[in-house]
């Protein structure tokens, strides 16, 4: 079995973070959200093909290299971003006749895909989804099962879905996805859909089985989702670890300093992450905070934000509920409210 990523995308809702970064590589916990997604599918194969889009496939690149963190074989296949079937379509080359994992590149799992690999391969299936029961289906494929459990109907974005069970972005599919493909036109928003694909391979009667994920599921799609994916990580992974320079400060719970970085005069409260050669002074670090390397957090107080590398806020009374791009600078004199932002690498905000 091969594994096919998507990588590539043009990252519209997570602007203006996604100007400068793949989405697949804003982090949570201070690791980019690729590299869970490449944890996952290397349990199941070390061959490996990555879907890149033109304008942020270099960076992926950068991040993933040849793939030996993970022990894997990667080949970069470059994207148009034109829909996940046709992301599947370009990789066909790659793919030959091969039964092939498709994961998209921003989505996270609770659960280990070890046993839905299994499964698809003991009953020789020519599909098998995997399902998540969300309030809100309207920004996901919705399927629809019938009594016995089979997958009687697939729809992408419905505005009123028929059922509250979405597709979580990671399918199990053989050879035959790409007869399917050859079939179905783009849909109405101009993309080559695999919800699309897959509702043919049940008209042309092959065999498609989905699963219910029993764990927690995150599309990272949106900034909300982002700090919750962050929160949830934290809480699962952070342990305890202090390697950091500690000075005059509290550390409460399950906190991680990494190398080189200085908690002067400060109080961190976990599960919270602070990266290497961070400075953390004068300031409160509450709970679901990742801080990227390198960056300098002064007279401040922080909760439930992804802050990236190389940042600096300095005089802010009460951050929450933040996500702050690479290099950005938040400085605020003369306020006592509480700020909210989403902003990209560099900005610069001062109030
Ligand atoms: O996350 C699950 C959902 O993913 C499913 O419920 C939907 O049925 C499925 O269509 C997909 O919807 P999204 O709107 O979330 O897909 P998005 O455009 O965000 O693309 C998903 C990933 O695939 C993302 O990492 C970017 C990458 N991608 C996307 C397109 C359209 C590509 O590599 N190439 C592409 O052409």
């Amino acid at each position: 079995m091969k594994a096919l990523v998507l990588s590539g995308g043009k990252g519209t809702r997570l602007r203006p973070l996604t100007f400068t970064i793949a989405k697949q590589l804003i982090p949570v916990a201070n690791r980019p959200i690729l590299g869970y997604v490449l944890d996952q599918v290397a349990r199941i194969t070390r061959d490996v093909g990555i879907i890149i889009a033109p304008e942020t496939g270099e960076y992926v690149k950068e991040y993933v290299m040849s793939g030996e963190e993970w022990g894997i074989n990667v080949t970069y296949i470059p994207q148009e971003p034109l829909g996940l079937a046709h992301a599947v379509k370009t990789a066909k080359e790659f793919l030959g006749d091969d039964s092939f994992i498709m994961y998209l590149g921003d989505n996270l799992l609770g659960d280990s895909i070890e046993k839905y690999a299994k499964k698809f391969k003991e009953e020789n299936l020519d599909a098998l989804i995997l399902l998540k029961e969300v309030e809100d289906p309207r920004a996901f494929g919705v399927v629809v099962l019938d009594e016995k459990g089979n997958v009687v109907k697939l729809i992408e974005k419905p505005k009123e879905p028929p059922s509250n069970l979405a597709l979580v972005g990671v399918y199990f599919f053989n050879k035959n996805i790409h007869k399917a493909i050859e079939r179905i036109k783009p849909s109405w928003r101009g993309e080559l859909e695999i919800t699309d694909a897959i509702q043919e391979l049940i008209n042309m009667g092959y065999k498609v089985k989905a699963e219910i994920l029993e764990s927690w599921w995150l599309d990272t799609g949106k900034k909300d989702d982002i700090l919750t994916a962050n929160a949830i990580i934290l809480d699962e992974f952070i342990r305890r670890d202090v390697k950091g320079e500690i000075e005059d400060s509290i550390l409460e719970g399950r906190v991680k300093i990494e190398e080189g970085a200085k908690i002067v005069n400060s109080k961190v409260r976990g599960p919270c992450i602070i990266g290497k050669n961070c400075i953390i002074e004068n300031s409160f670090i509450g709970p679901y905070t990742s801080i990227g390397n390198g960056s300098i957090i002064r007279n401040s107080s922080i909760e439930y934000c992804v802050i990236m590398e190389n940042s600096l806020v300095e005089d802010v009374n009460r951050l929450e509920e933040s996500l702050i791009g690479r290099n950005a600078k938040v400085v605020m004199k003369h306020s006592k409210n509480t700020l909210k932002l989403n902003i990209g690498d560099y900005s610069i905000i001062e109030i």
